[in-house]
């Protein structure tokens, strides 16, 4: 489905014609189209965005730290997509206060409940349908919160069927919160309503992100001949306080500091690693805010049952599969669980790849590039552990660090890994492979027998937003370029994914973080030529406890979504 040439052309012609109005009408709907799009549909929507966008843009209040306005400076039609990605992530806060937080007045998920809507008794519920579950928020004294930005998950789940799928939460802003899911499956099914942080936390968050971009730091060795140095990296450095080595890139402008050494040049740079995290960042009453087991990720229950029983799809509903879409998609459910498998809602037919003589065969002749953070490097060992012959060829990397590269030279396939540029928390990536995936792309020539796969999140997070978009916009450009000369390039694009939280993790790898990068990293590639693997609702959907690094049976949902998109099913692969 994802190469197939003649419905390409199709395509093309249906949207010379509507491609302009419907686009207009609702750019949302366009995400849907991936891994089968064109990519002058990316460029024809960014034309017509140019001209979209500015229509009933809120004033933008930003504080703008010197550390998110490094660099080259942006165009002003980058600026105008900055604003409104920056808008379009906007999280209310609490309301100002005159006295400092006290932790009895915050958002307490065991005095708070939810109830399944509505809650008179005698309601049906078929697929196709939509529920809705209603949250009140309460304080740790038991009074109802009047305001918004806690931040909730919320997962329908039916353990007997292994079906699972990732709410949606509205905030209404007075303490009441609606999570709603789409019915996909007939059956039992259960909600499950959490509170990650309350508002209260996510505003400690958010001054952090803005304020103390330093809290993670980075180190380099400098080393000529006998003499060897460390110094302090990062990507802002308060410029007045030593002389700064600047390895900005030429490329690309992606700024990047070191402190200059007190002998050696700045050429003398050998490696970059993780230095270490700032502690001390909260005061003894922030700190409550975060705590295990009180007021980070605790469930919320239920007020009456949190159960339903789903009935097959009214008989007015012919066809299940294009009747439960529509809802499922206003929701933007990218897929669902059933009996363990992931099925996408985006178009993409699932194929299940047990055999690793199934996988090898769907990438005989392929070129495989992995680019980003360690949630990328995974896919790699995993297809090096469920594919006996991929070997991997040694190049000497660092453990966990690499560049990797494995072969198998019988069917022609190569696959690779290389981590994306600083930040990268790694220990010890030789200055000499500290590359920028944008420069990367611009040095492969692609085609039908080259597959891409991006992952880049995680070490964005101590970083405010626009550090992030910024480096996306990078990519996406060398992603349109890269399609543009090598159509038929397969690009895929991991999003960010939930992991564990204690306090601690909280204050730099929050998911509070990752849900906002990754809410930007969608809109940036949205109507692009890409397959998006949402690992986000992968893990969320999952009964699996959240890791940074999902266990192996999410990992082979992603990596069988990536090979059905390369090799979608025929009546061949059938037999
Ligand atoms: C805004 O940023 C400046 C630095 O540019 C900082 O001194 C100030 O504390 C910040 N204010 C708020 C409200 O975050
Ligand atoms: C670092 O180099 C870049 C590119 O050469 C330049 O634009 C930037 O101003 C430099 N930074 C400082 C602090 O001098
Ligand atoms: C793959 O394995 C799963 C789990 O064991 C099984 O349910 C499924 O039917 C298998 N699919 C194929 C195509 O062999």
């Amino acid at each position: 489905m994802c190469r197939n040439l003649s419905k390409y052309a199709l395509i093309f012609l249906f949207l010379a014609l509507s491609g302009i109005i419907f686009l207009l009408r609702n750019i949302h709907t366009v995400e849907n189209w991936n891994c089968h799009t064109i990519s002058a549909l990316y460029q024809l929507q960014s034309r017509i965005q140019s001209s979209f966008i500015p229509v009933n843009l809120p004033t933008f209040h930003h504080n703008r730290t010197f550390c998110a306005h490094l660099g080259q400076k942006p165009s002003p039609e980058d600026e105008l997509e900055e604003r409104y990605l920056l808008d379009s992530i906007a999280w209310p806060g609490p309301p100002p206060r005159t006295s400092p937080i006290v932790l009895r007045q915050t958002s307490d998920p065991v005095h708070s409940l939810f109830a399944i809507l509505p809650t008179k008794e005698g309601r049906e519920w078929h697929v196709g349908d939509q529920l809705e579950a209603l949250v009140q928020m309460h304080d740790f004294q038991g009074r109802p919160k009047h305001y918004g930005g806690d931040f909730l998950l919320a997962r329908l789940h039916s353990p007997e069927f292994g079906a699972g799928l990732a709410g949606k939460v509205l905030d209404h802003g007075n303490g009441f919160y609606s999570a709603m899911f789409p019915l996909l499956w007939v059956g039992s099914a259960q909600v499950e309503v959490t509170l990650v942080h309350s508002s209260e936390a996510v505003a400690v968050l958010r001054r952090l992100r803005e304020e103390r971009p330093d809290r993670v730091f980075f180190k380099s060795l400098f080393r000529l001949g006998f003499l060897s140095e460390t110094t302090l990296c990062n990507m802002c450095l308060p410029p007045d306080q030593q002389p700064l080595c600047n390895y900005t890139d030429l490329y690309t402008g992606e700024p990047w500091y070191c402190y200059k050494p007190k002998v050696l040049g700045c050429d003398t740079r050998i490696n970059h690693a993780k230095g270490g995290y700032l502690k001390h960042l909260l005061t003894n009453k922030e700190a409550l805010l975060f705590q295990s087991g009180v007021n980070i990720k605790v469930r919320i229950h239920a007020s009456g049952p949190d159960r339903i029983n789903v009935l097959p799809p009214r008989k007015d509903r012919v066809e299940v599969e294009s009747s439960v879409k529509p809802e499922a998609i206003q929701l933007a459910t990218s897929g669902y669980y059933y009996e363990e498998s992931w099925r996408p809602l985006n178009g993409v037919i699932m194929r299940q790849f047990n055999e690793s003589s199934a996988i090898t065969q769907c990438l005989k002749n392929k070129v495989i590039y992995m680019y980003g953070d360690s949630t990328v490097r995974q896919w790699f060992e995993h297809l090096l552990a469920f594919v006996p012959e991929l070997k991997e060829f040694d190049l000497h990397s660092p453990k966990n660090v690499g560049p990797f590269m494995a072969v198998d030279s019988t069917h022609n396939i190569l696959l690779k890994y290389r981590c994306h540029g600083p930040p990268i928390r790694f220990s010890t990536v030789i200055a000499s492979e500290l590359r920028y995936i944008s420069n990367e792309l611009d040095g492969l020539s692609g085609g039908p027998n080259t597959i891409v796969v991006l992952s880049i999140w995680a070490h964005f997070s101590t970083f405010p937003v626009e550090v992030y978009i910024r480096r996306l916009r990078h990519i996406r450009r060398a992603v349109l370029r890269l399609l543009d000369r090598a159509p038929g390039t397969i690009i895929v694009i991991r999003s960010a994914n939930l992991q564990a939280l204690d306090p601690e993790v909280s204050l730099y790898n929050s998911d509070w973080y990752s849900l906002q990068l990754d809410e930007v990293l969608r809109a940036m590639f949205k109507g692009l030529n890409v397959l998006l693997v949402d690992a986000w609702q992968m893990t969320l959907a999952h009964h699996f406890p959240h890791a940074l690094h999902p266990p192996p049976a999410i990992i082979k949902n992603m990596i069988d979504m990536l090979l059905s998109c390369v090799c979608p099913e025929t009546k061949k692969s059938q037999q």
